[in-house]
């Protein structure tokens, strides 16, 4: 069989990850990428391994060009999805879409639309159901072993400093800019929760507010900028001067060639850039805690806690027969994957170890299954297809709806 095409579409943190899995993958052949930046593009070119590859200034020239390949890998940020998705599915291409789709729900039904007319296929990077843990779960969960769901308690621990990074100082810190952070973050979990509960949402209600990192909660005699002199240089977690030394690398998501500049050109750049900003004066609007509340047709309850104040995910799934948990804390505290607690008092630890990669090998594992998933004869039974995808999008925009007011619950109608 011969590969499948691919061409990526915003050769950005995102797009040089996917890009990098199919240049290693001898079933796909990357042949062309677009990006303003032409170092950008030049890296993605310099991964493919191509000699025909081709790069171009945006996705308007590469779509210009007509349909050069198979498969566009859209990595372009939040706001900038639609235009491009719906351009590549006219063209006859079939997407692989970065999350969110869409930042409302009638951008996100055009594209569904679109999708259909052209009877093309769209995979949503909702590369989390790819994990091993979580398909274990899924697995666990379908095969009745722990009676009927009952309940779900999840959380997703940002990271205070990851908080800042990207939604203080960063690409995601304005929701009228990107999306709001519930849906940024967590649609991911939103689309975990909903596919682990294999029902659709009901009614939703949430409470969150930007509360922490705001101006009058900034230290005394702190400046706008870390590289202004401020006293608290060195001892406050947020000092951007940590991107000199420990963080380093993260600079390399905001672009590739940062972390190898030296540290006066890094320094430059913060006084510059937002990732300088003190993190209390940053001029953000997105959340910094949020609760969410979901109840499903069959009458199951789910809560979703999104902080930055806490690390990684966790879990627990309360069954009839037995619950379960899972997740950073539970790795922590007991060294394995996943614990089984039977009604009957038998407890049982398993090991689900990780794949390779970002994500726990989310990313590794959604495009090593692409082929698999654009092969399927139905659209509506791909793991993270658009059909799939959009419930996630229903309640987490659901959620910011009833957040914005003051908590008032807000009813789904059956999708
Ligand atoms: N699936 C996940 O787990 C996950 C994780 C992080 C981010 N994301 C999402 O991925 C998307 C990309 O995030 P990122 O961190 O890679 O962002 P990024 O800013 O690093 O990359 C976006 C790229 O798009 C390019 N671009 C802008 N306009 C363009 C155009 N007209 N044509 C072609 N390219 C254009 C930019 O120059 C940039 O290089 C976002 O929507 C983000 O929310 C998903």
């Amino acid at each position: 069989m011969s590969p499948l095409t691919v061409v990526t579409v915003g050769c950005g943190g995102r797009g040089r990850v996917y890009s990098g899995l199919v240049a290693a993958d001898s079933r796909y052949r990357l042949i062309g990428g677009a990006d303003p930046d032409a170092a950008r593009v030049a890296h993605v070119r310099a991964m493919s391994g191509q000699a025909d590859f081709r790069g171009f200034a945006s996705h308007a020239e590469l779509f210009a060009a007509g349909r050069i390949a198979d498969l566009a890998i859209i990595a372009t940020q939040d706001s900038d999805h639609v235009e491009p998705a719906i351009r590549a599915l006219e063209l006859g291409y079939h997407i692989l879409l970065e999350k969110p789709i869409a930042k409302d729900l009638d951008q996100v039904e055009r594209v569904l639309a679109a999708a259909e007319r052209a009877n093309r296929r769209v995979l949503v990077c909702h590369v989390l159901r790819y994990t091993r843990l979580y398909a274990e779960v899924k697995r666990l969960i379908d095969s009745g072993a722990i009676g009927e769901v009952v309940d779900i308690e999840h959380a997703e621990g940002v990271g205070a400093f990851h908080q800042v990074h990207s939604f203080v100082r960063g690409h995601w810190s304005q929701s009228a800019v990107s999306s709001p952070m519930i849906l940024a973050k967590c649609c991911h979990d939103t689309d975990i929760l909903s596919w682990w509960m294999g029902q659709p949402c009901t009614r939703i209600s949430s409470f969150g507010s930007l509360a922490y990192f705001r101006p009058e909660r900034a230290p005394a005699g702190s400046t706008a900028r870390c590289t202004d002199g401020c006293p608290h240089v060195g001892k406050c977690h947020y000092d951007a001067h940590r991107y000199l030394g420990d963080r380093r690398d993260w600079l390399g998501w905001v672009d590739p060639l940062l972390p190898g500049k030296s540290d006066a050109e890094i320094t430059a750049w913060l006084r510059e850039k937002p990732w300088g900003k003190c993190a209390w004066r940053a001029g953000n609007d997105v959340v910094d805690r949020q609760v969410v509340s979901m109840e499903f047709a069959n009458g199951a309850v789910a809560t979703l806690t999104m902080t930055a104040f806490d690390e990684g995910r966790h879990t627990t799934i309360r069954g009839t027969t037995a619950l379960v948990r899972f997740g950073t804390s539970i790795r922590d505290l007991t060294g394995r994957d996943l614990v089984i607690e039977w009604l009957d008092g038998r407890r049982e630890l398993r090991d689900v170890p990780a794949g390779v990669g970002g994500h726990g090998g989310g990313d590794h594992g959604m495009i090593a299954a692409l082929i698999d998933e654009f092969a399927k004869s139905d659209p509506r039974t791909m793991t993270t297809g658009i059909h799939a995808s959009v419930e996630s999008h229903r309640i987490a925009l659901a959620a910011e709806q009833s957040r914005l007011a003051g908590g008032r619950p807000v009813e789904l109608a059956a999708p």
